[in-house]
């Protein structure tokens, strides 16, 4: 583990909201083909530190890179066109459009083909248009969704339409995929089945950066955890280092004696 090469690179990032630290100085990295998952109470700071990675946040202070190419300043789409993809918290489908549809827009949101050449029925546009169907039938079958593929997307579990949403950011082809709470809204079954598919996609190569609460997930299947706790990083390290961690079990009870 300790030989791979490093794809995502985060120094002393710094986010502040007005009087509010979110993140204070976080250095961490994710190794190439790695499953890293970042954990923490609520409000710890991990989606701040996702919008940091992807653009939609610019830090205080400290560097992001990505396989050598420094992030800081660019779009979210420029992050995007390096590999590095994100789902959202909350995954927005179009609720009307079948699964196999909310594929195909997403596919050519990305602009491969014109929508107007296939709308057209020009020649490029017919067989790019062709090349499009079959990558949606793909990514349907790849998360598992083909059963549910000519349902309105909006008649699926709240656990598939997360599933629709990893379908959508495998469209852009990452090449490393950045997570946030997909388990959410999943039952037992479906928890087991998306972490077959996580690993199933780092198998294909793809890096992996995970922010879920769902802790029995978390420790069966990330290589490493990065805990943080107020905008800070409390531990670092394999899931069975993490489990018994005091630092880590003092931020998670806290927290339960603060909601009872
Ligand atoms: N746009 C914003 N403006 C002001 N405060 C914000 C903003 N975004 C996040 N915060 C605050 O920053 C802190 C970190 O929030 P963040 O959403 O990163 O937490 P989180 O670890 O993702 O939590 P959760 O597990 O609940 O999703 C919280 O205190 C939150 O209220
Ligand atoms: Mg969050």
């Amino acid at each position: 583990m300790t030989s791979r090469a490093i794809a995502l690179d985060v120094e002393q990032v710094a986010v502040r909201f007005g009087g509010l630290v979110a993140l204070s100085d976080m250095n961490f990295t994710v190794g190439e083909g790695e499953i890293v998952s970042l954990i923490g109470p609520n409000g710890a700071g991990k989606t701040t530190a996702f919008n940091v990675m992807t653009g939609f946040l610019d830090p205080a202070h400290g560097k992001v890179s990505y396989r050598g190419a420094t992030l800081n300043g660019l779009k979210p789409h420029q992050i995007a066109d390096l590999g590095l993809i994100r789902t959202f918290q909350r995954t927005s489908v179009f609720p009307n459009d079948t699964v196999y549809d909310n594929l195909l827009i997403g596919l050519h949101r990305q602009g491969r083909v014109g929508l107007f050449e296939a709308i057209l029925g020009l020649p490029r546009g017919r067989a790019s248009e062709r090349r499009l169907r079959e990558r949606a039938a793909e990514l349907v079958e790849w998360v598992g969704l083909e059963r549910r593929a000519h349902d309105p997307a909006g008649s699926l579990s709240y656990g598939e339409q997360r599933l629709v949403g990893v379908a959508l950011a495998l469209a852009a082809e990452p090449s490393m995929l950045l997570l946030d709470e997909p388990v959410s809204g999943m039952n037992a079954s479906e928890t087991h089945t998306f972490v077959e598919l996580i690993r199933n996609i780092r198998d294909r190569g793809v890096t992996i950066l995970l922010v879920e609460h769902d802790m029995p997930m978390v420790m069966s299947v990330s290589d490493r955890i990065v805990v943080l706790n107020y905008g800070r990083i409390i531990a670092e390290g394999p899931p069975d280092a993490i489990r018994n961690d005091p630092d880590v079990i003092e931020a998670y009870l806290g927290q339960g004696a603060a909601r009872a």
